[in-house]
């Protein structure tokens, strides 16, 4: 069979309008618009707006899809039992994917997948995930949940929510530009995953538990935590040479480097490189970054001829510490963001659906005898 590509490397499997990638060129553009335009200037709600619609809204349609998404920032009643009923020591990547799974139990519609249907329902559990997360995050804490504030945005809402107050106005803008850069990125594994499940015409809630799964995974969106967990480890700046030389050496990986797209610098990183430096001396972490620094200048060095270069999950793990994240919230966020673009993808599936349902090309044995159990070695 010469069709076989492993990992489906190469294939096209599916049509989108919201994301172009040129990974040669390292370009990353949201239905049209570079990736830096959107960081610099619009916003998390404007660029779900315009991954949803496939342009940008006017004044109005931004302010009307902004009172949308805020009214959805509340928990159905009685779900905070639920977050309340979770082991205080589980993983929240566990937390969130078993949660937005018990949305559904208090939707009296789950399974309706007509196009209206998925948006709404995909505009519902993007309003009240951060609630989970945060309030999660709290209940581990010990401490009891922070209400949502429907006046604030979808970066500050959470840090409202997280922490107890009102985010300063700089945290609020990363945290909102960290919103936009990871929201959509073509047929990446889990929104591959999240078209697969709607492809069945299963629902809305299955699709985006399943692309939950599939982010949290370390050579997907789990590599943000590996990244912090790396740098930790590197005591100091003049550390990281030998650290990054013994792992090559050992033909182990370094987190947040390598793309199967990207054969140049993924632009998000260079969007968060900037903003990571900015934040690291604003909050005293400029070992960090650093650190971070020299480990890009080392894999330049040792690797950027084999195309591999830093991907979003590199300095994000540096921005996300600055905002004040603990480690084992890094890929939450991702989701957070992500929820807009396997949105966006299981709307745009819906549109047009065609079952997936690849061939596996079979290596076994033919002809094989049935030998009775009591007769086998
Ligand atoms: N560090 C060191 N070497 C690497 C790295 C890395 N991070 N990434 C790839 N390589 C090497 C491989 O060892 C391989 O070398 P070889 O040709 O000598 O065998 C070569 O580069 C090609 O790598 P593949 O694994 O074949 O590339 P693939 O496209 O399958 O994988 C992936 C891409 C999974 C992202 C890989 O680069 C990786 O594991 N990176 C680290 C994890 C990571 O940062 N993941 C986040 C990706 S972005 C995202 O999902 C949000």
């Amino acid at each position: 069979m010469s069709d076989y590509a492993k990992g489906l490397e190469g294939v096209t499997a599916a049509e989108t309008q919201m994301s172009y990638i040129d990974g040669t060129a390292g370009i990353l553009e949201y239905v049209g618009i570079p990736i830096g335009e959107l960081g610099s200037h619009s916003t998390f709600e404007e660029t779900v707006f315009l991954l949803w619609n496939n342009r940008l809204p006017t004044r109005a349609e931004l302010d009307g899809f902004t009172k949308d998404l805020r009214a959805r920032y509340r928990l159905p009643d009685g779900f905070i039992d639920r977050i309340r009923a979770c082991p205080q020591d589980a993983q929240p990547m566990h937390v969130l994917r078993t949660l937005v799974s018990a949305l559904a139990l208090y939707d009296k519609n789950p399974n309706a997948n007509d196009v209206p249907s998925a948006r709404e329902k995909g505009l519902n559990i993007l309003g009240c995930t951060p609630a989970i997360v945060a309030a999660f995050d709290r209940h581990r804490r010990g401490l009891d949940p922070v209400a949502p504030d429907s006046s604030l945005s979808f970066a500050e809402n959470f840090l409202y929510m997280l922490n107890g107050t009102k985010p300063t106005p700089t945290m609020a803008r990363a945290f909102d530009i960290c919103m936009i850069l990871h929201a959509d990125h073509g047929l990446n594994n889990s929104t591959f995953t999240a078209r697969v499940v709607i492809s069945t015409l299963s629902d809305v809630y299955s699709a985006l538990t399943a692309a939950i799964g599939s982010l949290r995974g370390p050579l997907h969106g789990g590599a943000n935590e590996e990244v912090m967990v790396m740098l930790n480890e590197i005591p100091s700046v003049d550390a990281a040479e030998k650290y990054v030389m013994d792992k090559l050496e050992r033909k182990e990986l370094i987190m947040g480097f390598g793309h199967r797209v990207y054969k140049a610098k993924d632009p998000r990183a260079s969007h968060l490189q900037v903003l990571a430096k900015q934040l690291a001396t604003d909050t005293g972490n400029q070992a960090l970054f650093e650190k971070s620094n020299k480990i890009e200048q080392i894999m330049h060095r040792e690797r950027a001829a084999k195309g591999i270069y830093p991907n979003v999950d590199f300095y994000s793990a540096t921005t996300y510490h600055c905002i004040g994240l603990k480690l084992d919230l890094f890929t939450p966020m991702f989701a957070m963001s992500r929820l807009a673009g396997w949105t966006g993808h299981i709307i745009e599936q819906l549109s047009d659906n065609r079952l997936f349902r690849p061939k596996a090309k079979y290596v076994g044995p033919h002809n094989a005898p049935y030998v009775p159990i009591d007769q086998r070695g």
